[in-house]
């Protein structure tokens, strides 16, 4: 297929180029380079550089495509706390000009990272596709309402799309890696400790009602994720779909901390500090739908492989790309 690839400078995007690549799709990376790296774009890949308001520079770069991964979006939890205006204007008003020129396009499939926050504080861990949607910050929010959108295009204007909620990215390829500027994202922080660009990891409460009061998530190899965005394309022909993505097994903020002391050798002095807002205190995903549905089978679960694969990324880019 010829896939347009919205955000395909940023962290999950360039490692699903990298996937597509791989498959033999052909790819024209989307991007504003707003947060993404004009380094990470693969060389195979046709790069435009544009905002997704630009409607006629996105429907020239959608000329025979065939169908568009969605990765380009704000997508900090902290910050939506401080400025959800940001966040509704810039997810959602750039989500639907992009569904206005794919429509105008002849263009109607998609796949879209969404994410874990669209379920708030969970009722029950792990937690499932369908158990109650109530975002605790507007990134979530933001996120649930174009879940929403998505499910009016397909009624309305025949659109098919994956839904992907994607628990805690984390990992890198060999090429690619998280680099956000200011970073906040708990393994690239703690990694930078052990490079002696920190000091020290902020921990962000430590009262919660977790085996050691800090945050339980789910990380997930970011190839893991790229390669579930293959299977769901392949998928679009048999209909719209919406799945969680996660290794179903969860770990603490102290634990994490702990396997990077082991994969770096490095001690990483951590600091209690109170609780960041909008942060749920456990989210573990169950991923069974997809892993039944599309045979997704993440081969990189263990939490010291992704942190590895992670180390590994930030030695050779000490200051990024
Ligand atoms: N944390 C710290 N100190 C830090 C940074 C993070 O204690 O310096 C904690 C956070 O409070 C949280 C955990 O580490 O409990 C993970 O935080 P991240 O910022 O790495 O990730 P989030 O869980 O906040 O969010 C990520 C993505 C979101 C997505 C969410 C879904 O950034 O887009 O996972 O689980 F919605």
């Amino acid at each position: 297929m010829n896939v347009l690839v919205a955000g395909g400078a940023g962290y999950i995007g360039s490692v699903a180029v990298e996937e597509l690549l791989k498959a033999g799709h052909n790819v024209v990376v989307y991007d504003n380079l707003s947060k993404g790296h004009r380094a990470a774009v693969h060389p195979d890949a046709r790069f435009v550089e544009g905002n997704l308001a630009d409607r006629e520079c996105l429907l020239s770069a959608l000329k025979g495509c065939d169908a568009v991964l969605h990765f380009a979006a704000d997508s900090l939890v902290g910050e939506s706390m401080k400025d959800p205006g940001k966040y509704f204007r810039n997810n959602i008003g750039n989500t639907l000009a992009l569904l206005d020129a794919m429509r105008e396009a002849g263009v109607c499939k998609i796949v879209f990272s969404s994410t874990a926050a669209v379920y708030g504080e969970p009722t029950r861990i792990p937690i499932s596709e369908a158990d109650p949607h109530l975002p605790t910050n507007p990134y979530g929010e933001s996120k649930l309402i174009i879940e929403r959108i998505l499910r009016w295009y397909e009624k309305i204007h025949g659109f098919r799309y994956a839904v992907l909620r994607y628990f805690n990215a984390a990992g890198a390829s060999q090429r690619c890696g998280e680099d956000h500027s200011p970073e906040s994202h708990l393994i690239p922080i703690i990694l930078q400790v052990a490079l002696g660009k920190r000091e020290k990891l902020d921990i962000f409460g430590n009262d919660y009602p977790t085996p050691d009061g800090t945050c339980v998530r789910d990380y997930v190899h970011v190839i893991d994720l790229a390669s579930a965005h293959i299977l769901a394309l392949g998928a679009l022909d048999r209909g719209s779909c919406t799945y969680n993505l996660g290794n179903g097994k969860g770990f603490s903020v102290g634990e994490v901390v702990d396997v990077a002391r082991k994969v770096t050798g490095h001690a990483i002095p951590v600091v209690m500090s109170p609780r960041r807002s909008g942060d749920p205190a456990e989210l573990v995903a169950s991923s069974d739908a997809i892993r039944r549905d599309l045979g997704w089978q993440p081969q990189h679960a263990k939490l010291e492989d992704i942190v590895a694969s992670a180390w590994e990324w930030h030695r050779h880019h000490p200051n990024g790309y």
